[in-house]
């Protein structure tokens, strides 16, 4: 969290949850824009301290569709604002469900547009100059209908005309029910959406509202900052630059149903992929088996096995970067059979012997001619992280190394948040605890100033 935001003297407690906010308010107390405002100065979401300027001066167009990730486009738009940008908002009918355009005008600062035919906001600002008034269109929650809306573009609301009427860039942010989000129509919207221009942020996976589980929950409010940031701020920084990742654990077979394996989730490297494709490489992520979704604008190779991963990485070279995020399986087992392993009664269990698995990393980092500019790799440690990571270092001859602590009860294996430290050339720098797709972004920037200075 950016700034200093005085939770502490809030009358709703430090986790406020604004569509409960804003029912209780609108009903309760406030009955003006104004003092909305003045509510929530007093809880501290407008303090000025810390404010990055990164967006000083650029104007969102925020669109919030009807579904119940709307109440984090009012953390969307105060982030907005304390990067600098402006934002008016349209409120679509069923957005209205789940927020009030009280509580948007409160954060935004501005008239909120809810209707096409409001003959004052007509007069005020028509739908078309308003479309083009902005720098950037954000959708957020971009639902099933309104990505189907735009995707035929039809246009029978204020949301709906001001995204046809537009000449300006478009950003989706979907989430949605896993089966709508999974459903070929809406894939089929997609893949139009993105053949017409518009990005599209996640979205990401993870059990929903709805209590199932899978793609379709909204990118964290900071997250989309950041892909805002990266689409405005002219952040191309890694623009006609290869990147590739490795990510994920790999499964080596033991028989066709039995495989060694880790408890990898990827989710690291698919946010470093992500990241670095944000700022314009031409990023190629060599996955090991994973539950999540292809990264946007990331090319994806799915493998199995170390030696298979390491095949892909090699033929994506050249690269200018290549982080190895991956939790390669050290060993594997020496004969794999393709007949299943069966107990034969005798109590007796099978030999299994194992033998060292290539290592990507010290390959890339040893490539000659082809050896990436920068070459990074990770150190899942348990004791002594940074001794541990600083020789790791030197063993493998990489750049960099991401150093974790990956021990029991720090929940970083598998979970959102990470801990690293950064081993360079007789340096350790260490980042405060962050989500991981924060932590992509600032290495992602790292990179970038390496590779460009
Ligand atoms: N790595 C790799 N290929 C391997 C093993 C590891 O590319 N066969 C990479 C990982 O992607 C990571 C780094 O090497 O970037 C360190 O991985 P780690 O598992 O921590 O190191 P190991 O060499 O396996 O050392 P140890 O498990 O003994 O700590």
């Amino acid at each position: 969290m950016r700034g200093r935001r005085r939770d502490d003297t809030c009358v709703f407690g430090s986790h406020t949850d604004f569509s409960a906010l804003s029912t209780h308010c609108s009903r309760k107390y406030l009955y003006s824009p104004q003092r909305w405002r003045e509510l929530l100065d007093f809880c501290g979401f407008f303090d000025v301290e810390g404010v990055d300027h990164v967006l000083d001066g650029k104007r969102i167009l925020l669109i919030i569709g009807g579904g119940i990730a709307a109440y984090k486009s009012l953390e969307l738009a105060r982030l907005i604002r304390r990067r600098g940008g402006e934002v008016r908002a349209i409120l679509t009918k069923a957005g209205q469900e789940f927020v009030t355009p009280l509580s948007v005008g409160g954060l935004t600062h501005d008239k909120v547009y809810t209707d096409l035919f409001d003959l004052t906001a007509e007069a005020d600002m028509g739908h078309i100059q308003l479309s083009r008034d902005a720098d950037l269109l954000v959708v957020c929650p971009a639902t099933a209908d309104l990505m189907a809306k735009i995707a035929h573009g039809r246009a029978d609301d204020m949301a709906s005309t001001a995204l046809l009427a537009t000449d300006k860039p478009v950003m989706i942010v979907p989430a949605m029910n896993v089966r709508m989000w999974e459903h070929a129509a809406t894939q089929r919207n997609l893949t139009q959406l993105i053949a017409d221009g518009v990005s599209v942020v996640g979205p990401t996976e993870g059990s929903m509202a709805c209590g199932e589980f899978g793609p379709g929950r909204l990118v964290e409010p900071e997250d989309i900052v950041d892909a805002i940031e990266a689409k405005l701020g002219g952040a191309q920084l890694l623009a006609g630059r290869k990147a590739i990742v490795t990510a994920g654990p790999t499964h080596e077979p033991i028989d066709p149903v039995r495989y060694i394996a880790n408890r990898s989730s990827g989710k690291q490297g698919y946010a470093i992929a992500e990241a670095l494709a944000r700022l314009g490489a031409e990023t190629h992520l060599v996955s090991g088996p994973t539950a999540l979704a292809d990264p946007f604008g990331v090319q994806v190779t799915r493998v199995e096995t170390a030696r298979e991963m390491l095949a892909a990485t090699e033929a994506a070279l050249p690269a200018d970067v290549a982080v190895c995020a991956a939790a390669v399986a050290d060993w594997r087992a020496d004969t794999s059979t393709n007949s299943k392993l069966k107990k034969d009664g005798s109590g007796q269990v099978p030999p299994l012997s194992l033998v060292e698995n290539p290592d990507i990393l010290a390959t890339l980092s040893a490539a000659g001619a082809q050896r990436p500019q920068l070459v990074i790799g990770f150190a899942a440690e348990t004791d002594d992280v940074i001794e541990q990571a600083t020789a790791k270092r030197a063993r493998k001859g990489c750049d960099w190394i991401v150093a974790n602590d990956v021990s029991p009860g720090t929940g970083i294996m598998g979970g959102d948040d990470n801990t690293v430290h950064i081993i360079t050339e007789g340096a350790a720098e260490h980042w405060d605890p962050m989500p991981k797709a924060q932590v992509a972004t600032k290495l992602a920037a790292r990179v970038a100033q390496a590779l460009t200075s």
